[in-house]
């Protein structure tokens, strides 16, 4: 491609329409673009601040014989290096399963796993320290197969199974039945901002700690327990993240436990940065998942029997992996009804870094499975895949594998509007008419219907507390347990907060992320943020408003039958502007003593879900869309390009157009990303070898589709979605998926005998290989 057509690939993904009346605020923008926004490396250093290193692992799997760091600890600059001998509390650091120690004791599991920290002066002292550390390892058997784990029974967790109907019976009624295996594979997350976190002593024994999680109530406890104290004294604040994905819900809890560590022993500051090829090194990824599936159908192409069976690759440590196992289980079917389902999932232990959340948190590892069932059963029948996903698309009433009754459904809406819009025949006919004039390069499409359910899959974290201040002079403070990471909600809450009290979001400051205000907090994850938190904020500033309006109905109208409105900074009684404004009421309140703070509280209401039947209603509702994507594979190379990807999103109404849009398209990146190009790769030893930004590819700008729109299907019936406007996070990375499905129905187009396998991320290499196999 030239590079003035790159520039206009630019421009188009600029300029997907606009919704008409949705907000354009973002918060955060004026500060990245100048520089100004603060992340943990821009937090002003402290007098006597140590630099921590850390001293990993340079094997899979072994005993540690013996660590000798005396000549290491007698480097200039130095201060102290610990071990887990110097934990003061419990060495260990597991979120769900305890079996992940902070620093390794006796027995190290992954390459990269923590041994030692250095704490020096300065970085070059700490950086000469760790090449003079010699450690012996007598050396384990190494597993990076989750089957080859499975084999062994090697698991973080319990097996699960989800079941709906009698699939075994209902496959002896199928008229085509059809099994297969479908592979994808891990994802690093690469936030720009790598992991880290600076801590210090404050006083009664107590610490503080400024982190880049998306977590601060996980790190809090963490750091607790390590260091053998009570929550109270652990203070953790987060400005904002410089991304997350999922890769800082559980795993900025190690680095931040570390710097409250030496902080908490030496008494003095210590920052722990990442750099960025420690950070590919020493954390996990997104799951990688080996799974089986049998498909069954009638002669009128209806899906009667579905049965999959996943092998999750975990990593060493439990992390949050049966929490995303479950949550594959929960999208085995996608956006189809099919009556008869068995699906079994196990969480394999292998020895590579703990595997954790990212972006859909196990929904794509799942969703990829039932596409490849289906795409499978098409290409024998010899037809398009889109019959057959299109006639199984859920309706109202459905049961899903997991109990919960479908409602609301906009998923044929969705399909319906994407393919009418974009007018699918002229699309396919195009791309039959390209074929037959290219011998050399070949078109393909897909399409990707999309069904994610929101809440967190554990009932439990569904809750989230907000706090608001509206000082004498009319400005407004509000806190809540949400973390920015890119993602808007900073923007979603100041929206929340102006709206409610009928004010200017220049009137209202964001405070930041801070457990000693907002306790107890879930992680900001599960897509869930803006609604758990917004909720929460609602319920604040409303209380704050009852007593605005008390006021005003007896103080100022004299009649508590009236009816009080603020609108645009104004007071409107019975319709009618008074002489007040806000800042003059506020003024007026104050002076009357009246609280013009408040807490609120929010817990999702309707969800619940019993795993011991593994049935219930876990999802407050469900969020649902539809994407085209058009690739043209060159036959020679085996490269390719995305042509289009066009999308229709239901995203209830939304309240941020921009915020809701960047999200989308941002996922749809990177999902392609982790279909076509992103590829981990651990050899044998476990060792990384995808272990930089030269050998390990993400999508750049050049990389993007030639064309990407998204429309959003505006809806407005969810309640439980923040004002309306439903969660959009994660569901769109897995529009990504049909970029699979297109390049490989091109590759096919090619060569008909081609025998390439559902197995993602789709390369060149692989691409190459398939269109040249018999
Ligand atoms: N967008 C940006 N820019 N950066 C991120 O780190 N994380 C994603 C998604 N979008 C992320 C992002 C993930 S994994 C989740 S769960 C949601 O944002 C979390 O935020 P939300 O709950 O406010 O949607
Ligand atoms: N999504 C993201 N994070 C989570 C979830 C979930 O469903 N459950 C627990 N942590
Ligand atoms: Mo997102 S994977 O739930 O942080």
């Amino acid at each position: 491609m030239l590079l003035d057509e790159k520039d206009k690939n630019i421009k188009q993904l600029q300029s997907s329409p606009p919704v008409s009346g949705a907000g354009g605020l973002n918060a955060d923008a004026p500060g990245h673009v100048t520089g100004k926004s603060i992340y943990v490396d821009d937090i002003p250093m402290m007098e006597g601040m140590v630099f921590l290193k850390i001293y990993d692992s340079p094997v899979a799997h072994g005993i540690i014989k013996a660590v000798d760091y005396t000549t290491a600890e007698q480097v200039d600059g130095v201060v102290k290096i610990f071990s887990y001998k110097d934990i003061p509390g419990e060495n260990q650091i597991g979120g769900i399963v305890a079996d992940e120690t902070l620093l390794a004791d006796t027995e190290v599991h992954f390459c990269g796993q923590p041994i030692l920290i250095i704490a020096a002066e300065n970085e070059d002292a700490a950086e000469e320290a760790i090449h003079k550390i010699k450690i012996e390892i007598d050396a384990l058997p190494v597993i990076t197969d989750p089957r080859v784990a499975f084999a062994q029974n090697k698991l973080l967790s319990p097996s699960r199974k989800f079941k709906i109907g009698d699939a075994a019976s209902a496959f002896t009624q199928c008229k085509h039945v059809f099994e297969g295996t479908a592979e994808t594979n891990g994802q690093e997350h690469l936030y720009l901002e790598t992991q880290g976190a600076y801590a210090y002593p404050t006083e009664h024994d107590s610490v503080k700690i400024f982190s880049s999680t998306q977590g601060p109530t996980q790190v809090q406890r963490t750091v607790a327990r390590v260091l053998g104290v009570s929550m109270n004294k652990v203070e953790v604040d987060v400005s904002r993240l410089g991304g997350g994905f999922g890769g800082k819900e559980d795993q900025a809890s190690a680095w931040g436990t570390m710097a409250a560590l030496v902080a908490y022993i030496l008494k003095r500051p210590a920052k722990c940065i990442l750099q960025r090829m420690e950070d590919m090194r020493m954390t996990g990824k997104r799951n990688p998942y080996s799974s089986d599936y049998k498909i069954g159908l009638d002669e009128d192409l209806n899906i009667l029997a579905y049965e999959t069976t996943f092998y999750q690759n975990g990593g060493a440590a439990a992390d949050l992996s049966p929490a995303i196992l479950e949550r594959t289980l929960f999208h085995c079917t996608n956006s189809y009804f099919i009556p008869n389902v068995t699906a079994t999932a196990h969480s394999c232990k292998t020895n590579l870094p703990p595997n954790t959340a990212f972006r859909g948190f196990g929904g794509p590892q799942g969703m990829f499975v039932i596409e490849a069932a289906i795409d499978h059963a098409a290409k024998s029948l010899g037809i398009d895949a889109t019959v057959i996903q299109r006639k199984n698309m859920m309706d109202d009433g459905n049961e899903l594998p997991y109990g919960q009754i479908i409602k609301n459904s906009e998923a044929r809406n969705c399909w319906d509007e994407v393919t009418g819009k974009y007018d699918i025949g002229k699309i396919r006919n195009d791309i039959i008419d390209f074929n037959a004039k290219n011998d050399f390069r070949k078109k393909g499409m897909a399409l990707m219907p999309v069904c994610f359910g929101i809440s967190f899959t554990n009932t439990m974290m569904n809750h989230a507390r907000a706090l608001v201040h509206v000082y004498s002079d009319g400005s407004v403070g509000v806190s809540t347990g949400a973390v920015e990471m890119g993602q808007g909600v900073n923007s979603k809450m100041i929206q929340v907060a102006a709206k409610t009290f009928g004010i200017s979001t220049d009137r209202i400051k964001l405070e930041t992320t801070n457990t000693t205000r907002v306790a107890n907090t879930s992680p900001s994850a599960a897509s869930s943020t803006a609604d758990l938190n917004g909720k929460a904020l609602l319920h604040a500033c409303n209380q704050v408003n009852e007593r605005l309006h008390a006021f005003i109905k007896t103080e100022i109208a004299g009649n508590i039958e009236c009816i009080v409105e603020i609108r645009d900074e104004r007071v409107y009684i019975n319709d009618e502007a008074t002489v007040y404004n806000w800042k003059s009421l506020i003024q007026q309140v104050f002076m009357k003593r009246i609280n013009l703070s408040a807490k609120g509280h929010y817990s999702t209401p309707v969800i619940h879900f019993d795993k011991t039947i593994e049935k219930g209603h876990p999802f407050a509702y469900h969020v649902y869309g539809t994407a085209i994507i058009t690739a043209t594979v060159d036959c020679l190379r085996g490269t390719y390009e995305i042509d289009a990807v066009y999308a229709v999103h239901d995203a209830g109404t939304s309240i941020n157009h921009a915020v809701d849009l960047g999200q989308c398209e941002g996922g749809i990146v990177q999902g392609i990303g982790w279909m076509t190009m992103e590829e981990v790769v651990y050899n044998d030893e476990g060792r990384l070898l995808s272990n930089a930004l030269s050998t390990y590819k993400i999508p750049d700008i050049y990389s993007v589709p030639k064309e990407l729109t998204v429309q959003f299907l505006n809806t407005d019936k969810n309640n439980l979605a923040i004002l309306k406007s439903k969660a959009v996070g994660e569901p769109p990375l897995m529009y990504g998926i049909g970029a699979f499905f297109a390049i490989r129905n091109a590759v096919i187009t090619f060569n008909p005998a081609s025998t390439i396998k559902y197995n993602a991320p789709i390369t060149p290499e692989k691409v190459l290989m398939g269109l040249y196999n018999q």
